[in-house]
């Protein structure tokens, strides 16, 4: 198969945009469909990340592999098929490794019936000696397996739909490494019409898919990798075509109706709301990876660069003298207390997360911790204003912010700081600190 360019690209996100026009609302609660409700359904994540959760830094967060398993738990065992197509962390760094061994052992415990790995996570596994624990617990496939580990290409599971036992085959392929003609060969019981059969493939190209659809017609999904962090649906009729979204912010859900030409797959995708239930096993999970953070001594070891022009951070009580009114304000407000809200939820120790709540994590002379730079602690004067060295000496060197809506967005991300995009002027008046006119 040849690759595709970049034209098919542009045409491929411009389907992807008129797709999502014509995508049904979000059902978290099937059944009510013309068809009889059928209690059985494959659910699919992937693309997690890394992300294990949520920050809580403002409302209105998706996701959280705590409140995954509420997803699916109408559902009982034998009915469904749960399933991640891979991409488990983002990055090889330390706390990436830490993630990944947990994110193999949520999924596990979440009872997972199998894991797609790509070609990198298996090289990380494989690194950090993890492929025999995961594979003790998990149904590990790949298409992207070097010849040395193998691994099954495809997962089968029987599931009991109205009473009738349906087999479902889900299987991975590598679009790069092989032409569409291979694709029946992944599934040992051919593609019929008495069963499900679902293939996972490494890109959402539109050129790919419609040739894959047009020759694998008896399909019933394809599941493809997109760079969109939302799920999408690419194509609505048989052989139905989806991606999954990022960081476990929705489950995707198929539910298998039973109809007179045989199973027939019904997607709706599940938003992991605040609302959800927690689950207690993941809860702690999620604790011991706060541990094992703390642990490694991230926060001593980030990566750090040499604060500009050789300034260096004071902290705000270095400010106080000179600007008590500018500094009684600030002291009454969120940023003062920003560390507080890290140690609420135990992730104090956490860089990922430090680095937006303290002053100058990034820089040399930056915060690193509690006991080595009290000073630097919350969200303080320099976390905008910049290191203070050169002023303090010669108060007539300038500490004004300037592009302040600059200054905000570094930490009020859209991720972060639901609220603060269109609402930069509020955000504004809740900080005021300097004398109004
Ligand atoms: C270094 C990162 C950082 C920068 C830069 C920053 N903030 Fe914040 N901001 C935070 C954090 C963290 C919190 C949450 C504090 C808490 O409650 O723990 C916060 C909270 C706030 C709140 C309180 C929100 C609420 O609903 O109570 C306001 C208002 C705010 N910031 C405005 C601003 C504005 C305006 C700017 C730019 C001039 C700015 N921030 C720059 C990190 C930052
Ligand atoms: C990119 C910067 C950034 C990072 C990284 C970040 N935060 Fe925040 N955090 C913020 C900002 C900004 C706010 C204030 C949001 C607002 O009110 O709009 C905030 C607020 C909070 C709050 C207070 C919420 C409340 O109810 O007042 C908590 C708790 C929190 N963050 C936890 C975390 C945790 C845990 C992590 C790491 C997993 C993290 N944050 C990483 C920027 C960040
Ligand atoms: C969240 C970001 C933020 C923090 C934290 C912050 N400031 Fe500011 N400060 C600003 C912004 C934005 C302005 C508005 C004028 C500007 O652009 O400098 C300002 C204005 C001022 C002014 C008046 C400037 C003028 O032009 O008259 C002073 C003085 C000042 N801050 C001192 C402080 C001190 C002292 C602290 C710590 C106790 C502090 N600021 C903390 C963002 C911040
Ligand atoms: C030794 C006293 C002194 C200290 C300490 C001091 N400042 Fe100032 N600051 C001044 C004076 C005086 C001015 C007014 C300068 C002018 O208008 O030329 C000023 C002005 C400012 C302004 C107004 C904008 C500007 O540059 O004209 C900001 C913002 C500011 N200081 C922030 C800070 C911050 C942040 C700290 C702590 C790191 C700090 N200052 C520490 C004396 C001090």
């Amino acid at each position: 198969m040849k690759r595709i360019g970049v034209v098919v690209c542009v045409l491929a996100v411009a389907a992807v945009l008129s797709c999502e026009r014509e995508q049904p609302a979000v059902k978290t609660n099937p059944g009510a469909s013309a068809v009889k409700a059928a209690a059985a359904a494959i659910f699919l994540t992937g693309d997690e990340l890394g992300e294990m959760k949520p920050c809580g830094c403002s409302g209105g967060q998706l996701g959280g592999l705590d409140r995954r398993r509420a997803a699916w738990s109408d559902v009982v065992a034998e009915s469904r098929m749960v399933l991640d197509t891979g991409r488990l962390v983002a990055g090889d760094g330390e706390q990436d490794m830490i993630k990944l061994s947990l994110i193999v052992e949520a999924y596990r415990m979440l009872g997972y019936d199998a894991v797609n790995l790509t070609a990198h996570d298996l090289e990380r596994m494989r690194h950090q000696g993890l492929m025999d624990s995961a594979a003790a617990g998990l149904k590990l496939i790949s298409a992207e397996a070097p010849p040395t580990v193998p691994l099954d290409p495809s997962v089968r599971k029987v599931l009991q739909v109205d009473g009738k036992s349906v087999p479902v085959t889900v299987a991975t392929f590598n679009t790069m490494r092989q032409g569409a003609e291979g694709i029946g060969a992944l599934f040992p019981g051919g593609i019929t019409d008495g069963g499900i059969e679902i293939l996972l493939i490494d890109r959402c190209d539109l050129g790919v898919l419609n040739e894959i659809r047009g020759q694998w017609p008896g399909l019933d999904c394809i599941v493809c990798r997109s760079d969109i962090d939302e799920p999408q649906i690419l194509a609505q009729q048989r052989p139905l075509a989806i991606s999954l979204g990022h960081f476990g912010r929705y489950v995707s859900r198929l539910d298998i109706e039973t109809t007179a030409g045989g199973p027939r797959l019904r997607y709706s995708k599940v938003p992991i709301r605040e609302e959800l239930p927690r689950d207690k096993q993941q809860i702690e999970l999620y604790r011991t990876y706060q541990l094992l953070v703390k642990e490694a001594d991230l926060l001593e070891r980030v990566p750090r660069m040499p604060e500009p022009h050789g300034l260096k951070f004071l902290g705000s009580k270095a400010c106080e003298p000179c600007h008590k009114y500018s500094y009684g304000q600030w002291s009454t407000k969120a940023h003062a207390n920003a560390m507080d809200s890290l140690v609420k939820v135990g992730s104090q120790y956490d860089p990922e997360c430090v680095v937006c709540h303290v002053v100058g994590m990034k820089y040399e002379g930056g915060y690193v911790n509690e006991e080595q730079t009290p000073q630097l602690n919350h969200v303080g004067c320099e976390s905008c204003h910049g290191p203070g060295s050169a002023h303090v000496s010669d108060p007539s060197s300038v500490k004004t912010v300037g592009d302040a809506p600059a200054v905000c967005k570094t930490c009020h991300t859209p991720e972060k700081s639901t609220g603060y995009a269109g609402h930069e002027a509020e955000y504004m008046q809740k900080i005021v600190h300097w004398p109004e006119p």
